[in-house]
């Protein structure tokens, strides 16, 4: 008997069902599929992923090739395995199947991001996103092994600042809730060589929005003690094609990082600190 005034505990299906958007190759066209799989306690997705990849057949019994996934820390670390769950971006090895049969007991819904070329099914290529690291120069210019010594002192209120930035993991579910970053992807030309194709990638997205996490590591990297020596260089690119003016303050981006850093407040200090990068420009003339 159930106590007056606590819940009646949930009961567990004894199948999940999983739709896929899947995809054969890049550029090629997309379809939904249904599989079955057999419900345990505590699963993620990656699990349900696993079943189906050794299932390798439709909830109807059809012989499929496996569903192919990206992932790796399976600790929400590296962000390889972000894509759209039940409508929602976020990553498969954190997103917990209790919870989401809770939400929605009928179905499980697996998409690929949509910002970003698909490799096949909900493989995606994520190199705009490392790309637009390299643009604003997302790193502390310390090369060699010798010792330097020990760094400078980081104060106790700017470690406080700079530690949420550094927590971000590249996962791109900033970029995929960004209505300012939007999709490139070229076809390869038949007897393109790999150069050819990849200069005219990283060319296609040098024109594009460079993007909330690339700012925000932009504004980390500047208050690095080191880092700043090339803050210029970064405000450089901040203030070019693609950069800070391209953000339309929407602040999506902040609302599905799932390491809450806090982005809006990085745009924020990056548009102020590109209002008086222009200015000094203009007057060092
Ligand atoms: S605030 Fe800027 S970066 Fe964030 S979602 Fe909006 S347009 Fe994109
Ligand atoms: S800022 Fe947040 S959402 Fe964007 S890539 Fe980094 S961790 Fe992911
Ligand atoms: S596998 Fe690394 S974040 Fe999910």
């Amino acid at each position: 008997m159930i106590a007056p005034g606590s819940e009646a505990p949930k009961r567990k299906p004894s199948k999940i069902n999983v739709r896929v958007l899947r995809q054969d190759g890049p550029g090629l066209p997309q379809y939904w599929e249904r599989h079955q799989v057999d419900y345990e306690p505590d699963m993620n997705v990656i699990s349900v992923l696993q079943k189906i990849a050794a299932q390798a057949k439709t909830s109807d019994g059809k012989k499929v090739s496996p569903v192919a996934w990206d992932c790796g820390c399976l600790e929400e670390v590296c962000g390889s395995c972000t894509m759209v769950i039940n409508g929602r971006v976020r990553q498969s090895c954190s997103a917990l199947v209790d919870r989401l049969v809770e939400d929605n007991p009928e179905e499980i819904e697996l998409q690929p991001m949509t910002k970003f070329p698909v490799l096949r099914d909900l493989m995606i290529d994520r190199s705009r996103l490392f790309h637009n690291l390299k643009r604003v120069k997302a790193w502390v210019p310390v090369d060699g092994s010798y010792d330097m010594g020990a760094g400078p002192r980081i104060s106790r209120a700017d470690q406080e600042q700079n530690y949420p930035l550094s927590q971000c993991m590249s996962c791109g579910c900033c970029l995929e809730a960004c209505p300012q970053f939007t999709k490139i992807e070229l076809q390869r030309q038949p007897g393109e060589t790999d150069e050819s194709y990849d200069l005219r990638k990283k060319e296609a997205y040098d024109q594009g929005f460079i993007g909330a996490h690339a700012i925000s590591q932009a504004m980390l990297f500047n208050a690095h003690p080191v880092g700043k020596n090339i803050a210029d260089e970064r405000m450089e690119a901040l203030t070019g094609t693609g950069g800070i003016a391209a953000c339309g303050n929407a602040q999506n981006c902040v609302a599905v990082c799932p390491k809450e850093i806090p982005l809006t407040t990085s745009i924020a200090r990056a548009g102020r600190a590109a209002t008086v990068y222009s200015f000094r420009k203009f007057f060092d003339r």
